[in-house]
């Protein structure tokens, strides 16, 4: 298995495997590898010949208040991990080479980082958007995975890819979640056993949601005001938002038709956790 943290080698391999005229998929990642992230490594296993996961914990998006401090770092673990996908390249960029202070370019995807999580993590799109940009420019591959738990991201990376005219496709696919629903996440591992035990309402909430809308309600407020007297039951979940949007755009809904997103947004003691659904309503 090959780990990689230099970007000028980095960039010499990609490009000596693209002169090869062999293909390339990129999976971004922060490290703390579950199964979701494997799951994305799987596909891309089937998609290209040479498969890149880059792990990084990327100052550029965690606001003043956020976790970058106590977010896990686990190489060993990862590189563990990765080792049944054996032959896979491991892209571990050094921070001070990667975000130099003085990094003053960034990259803004316009009104869709503005709503949902854009809202409480201002500048969060940004970080996200330049980090990816400048993962795709050094790794250069024809394909990139991500999931659908961070719905908004995904959405706002094929904008940026779209928009700045990278010759990448971009998959996104659907979340990955435990026994019980909750939504396989690297912050998981800060819940408590009480906090565990109370996480997976957000997915419960979720699917109640769906429910009534598959049963013809159609007003989005109504939706919006069920899922959060549901989640005041747990007296340990604190709403940061609640979303019934259109998928595309993230404008909110206020009649229900057709496909739309709800998203969620919410601390559970410190830890802030987010899922989302999409709904097809009559
Ligand atoms: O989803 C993540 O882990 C991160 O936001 C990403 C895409 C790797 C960018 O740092």
């Amino acid at each position: 298995m090959k780990t990689v943290s230099s970007l000028k080698e980095m960039f010499e391999f990609s490009r000596k495997v693209k002169d090869r005229g062999q293909t390339i998929a990129l999976v971004p990642t922060m490290g703390a590898l579950h199964e979701g992230h494997l799951s994305l490594i799987t596909a891309a296993k089937k998609k290209a010949d040479i498969v890149i996961v880059s792990i990084f914990v990327n100052p550029l998006q965690f606001g003043q208040n956020e976790d970058l401090k106590k977010y896990p770092r686990r190489l060993k673990d990862d590189q563990n991990k990765l080792k049944p996908f054996d032959p896979i390249t491991i892209f571990t960029p050094g921070e001070k080479d990667f975000t130099p202070a003085a990094l003053a370019a960034g990259i803004e995807v316009e009104i869709l980082s503005k709503p949902l999580c854009g809202k409480a993590r201002p500048g969060h799109f940004r970080g996200v958007a330049t980090i990816v940009a400048k993962l795709f420019n050094i790794t250069q591959p024809n394909y990139a995975f991500f999931g659908e738990k961070d719905y908004q991201q995904q959405l706002i990376i094929k904008k940026m890819t779209k928009d700045l005219s990278y010759n990448i496709e971009v998959f996104s696919l659907p979340t990955v979640r435990e026994y019980d629903g909750l939504a396989m996440s690297s912050r998981n591992i800060y819940l408590n056993e009480r906090e565990r035990s109370a996480a997976p309402i957000l997915y419960k909430a979720l699917n109640h949601a769906k429910d009534i809308i598959e049963k013809g309600e159609k007003d989005a407020r109504r939706i919006n005001l069920i899922i959060a007297q549901l989640l005041g039951r747990e007296p340990l979940v604190k709403i940061e938002y609640v979303g019934v949007v259109d998928p595309e755009t993230l404008e909110e809904t206020k009649e229900i038709k057709g496909k739309i997103l709800i998203a969620i947004a919410a601390n559970i003691g410190q830890t802030r956790l987010i899922d989302n659904l999409i709904v097809n309503a009559k």
